[in-house]
């Protein structure tokens, strides 16, 4: 009998990066991938191939098919940007000497609030275009500029209306904490009793976030703090995530793992302890090499004792004004082979299967196989490892999501 499908891709290689199949990017070459609707039904090698007719055929002329790329973390909708204070670290200064001097995120808090939302939508625009030129398919953003109310739903309002308006995937999250607003100066319980009380539960009315995110951190808030945090998002759904030890070790990993956190983020100062309670929890790592560029850090994550423990390693941009204000998930892919010793494999995973188990994705995305959304890019390279080797020249050739054409950027 003759299957059908709505699109059939043939003479592929596919980067399927299914964990069940051999080999790090769980490769088929000369593959075949049927879709339907917005699902890949069928995957495997080309001879084995039921015979199957399809509305629309493509020949992918021996390139290769791997998951669209997924940007798990990012603050792509702000005000301004800050130019000026990276001459200033450039003069010496540290990332948290601006901070404390009321510059760093604050300053962007400034401009995101001087924005209207029709400003934030078209300054993110170009940002949006550069990420999905590269071959992304989904990314997250997150609030964190507004700090209040109002402009904290404005933020994710234009995260959500750019969602509308583009042919990508858009998770948002609620940073509210995020820093401490300076009208709630030396109160900050007060700030985080406004988040936890009214804050996330208008973003989930307008259900305007698919998690919470927090900034645990000496310049930030503390445990405690976010602790509170974390139990407001339970009550009302919501996943959460954690921007942990980014600038010291300060307890939030082991915190954010013990209370379930979908992923920590950052992490460059987390202990052997850490690393085990992120395994037991089955928290995700981000790993954002483009901050640690970009402050020019120095101590890096401990990749080697996270992949030991199994935990899986996402990687991210972070794309903002402050720590990395650059818009390119394959450049964070080279950084991260480069500056914390992955392989190129684990850089791929770390931009699909990883980056979905971040966002609590990965039963809908992030791999190539039957049953999850047909988000894909097919690259005309001869190995998959040159897509954490080569940047900027290396563009996908064709890109789908959910199954459907997209033209990229
Ligand atoms: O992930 N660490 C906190 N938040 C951002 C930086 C935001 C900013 O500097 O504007 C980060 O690095
Ligand atoms: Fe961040």
């Amino acid at each position: 009998m003759t299957e059908r499908c709505d699109l059939l891709i043939t003479n592929v290689h596919a980067a399927t990066m299914d964990p069940s199949l051999p080999g790090a990017y769980g490769a088929v070459e000369d593959a075949a991938v049927a879709v339907t609707g917005n699902k890949i039904v069928w995957i495997g090698p080309r001879r084995e191939l039921p015979e199957t007719a399809a509305d629309l055929v493509i020949d992918g002329e021996g390139q290769w098919l791997t998951p669209g790329l997924i940007d798990c973390h990012t603050h792509l909708v702000y005000g301004g940007h800050r130019a000026s204070e990276f001459a200033r670290r450039l003069g010496g200064e540290s990332y948290e000497d601006v901070a404390r001097a009321g510059g760093g995120i604050l300053s962007t808090v400034r401009a995101t609030r001087a924005a209207s939302a029709e400003e934030l939508y078209h300054a993110a625009e170009p940002r949006l275009k550069a990420l999905m030129s590269e071959g992304v398919t989904t990314l997250e953003i997150k609030s964190g500029y507004g700090l209040d109310l109002d402009n904290e739903l404005k933020q994710l309002r234009v995260a959500r209306r750019l969602a509308q308006h583009y042919p990508v995937n858009i998770l948002t999250t609620c940073l509210a904490a995020h820093a401490l607003p300076p009208e709630y100066d030396g109160r900050a319980d007060e700030y985080i009793d406004l988040v936890c009380n009214e804050i996330l539960p208008a973003v989930a009315r307008e259900q305007l976030a698919d998690a919470v995110d927090m900034f645990c951190e000496n310049i930030a808030f503390s445990v405690e703090q976010c602790q509170r945090v974390i139990s407001a998002a339970r009550k009302l759904d919501l996943p959460v995530k954690v921007h942990a030890e980014q600038l010291a070790s300060t307890g939030a990993t082991k915190m954010a793992a013990s209370a379930g956190a979908l992923s920590v983020e950052h992490i460059e100062y987390i202990t052997d302890e850490d690393v085990a309670a992120m395994a037991e929890s089955g928290t995700a790592a981000v790993l954002l090499p483009g901050a640690f560029y970009t402050l020019k850090e120095t101590r890096v994550p401990p990749v080697d004792k996270l992949r030991a423990a199994g935990v899986p390693m996402a990687i991210s941009t972070d794309l903002n004004p402050g720590s990395c204000p650059i818009a390119s998930l394959r450049l964070m892919m080279n950084m991260g082979c480069n500056l914390f010793g992955l392989t190129p494999a684990e850089a791929l995973a770390g931009v699909t299967r990883s980056a979905a188990r971040a966002l609590g994705i990965c039963c809908s995305r992030g791999v190539l196989r039957p049953g999850l959304r047909a988000d894909m890019a097919l690259w005309p390279m001869e190995t998959p490892d040159q897509l954490a080797y080569e940047v900027g020249a290396l563009k996908p050739a064709e890109m789908f999501l959910g199954g459907q054409h997209v033209t990229a950027g």
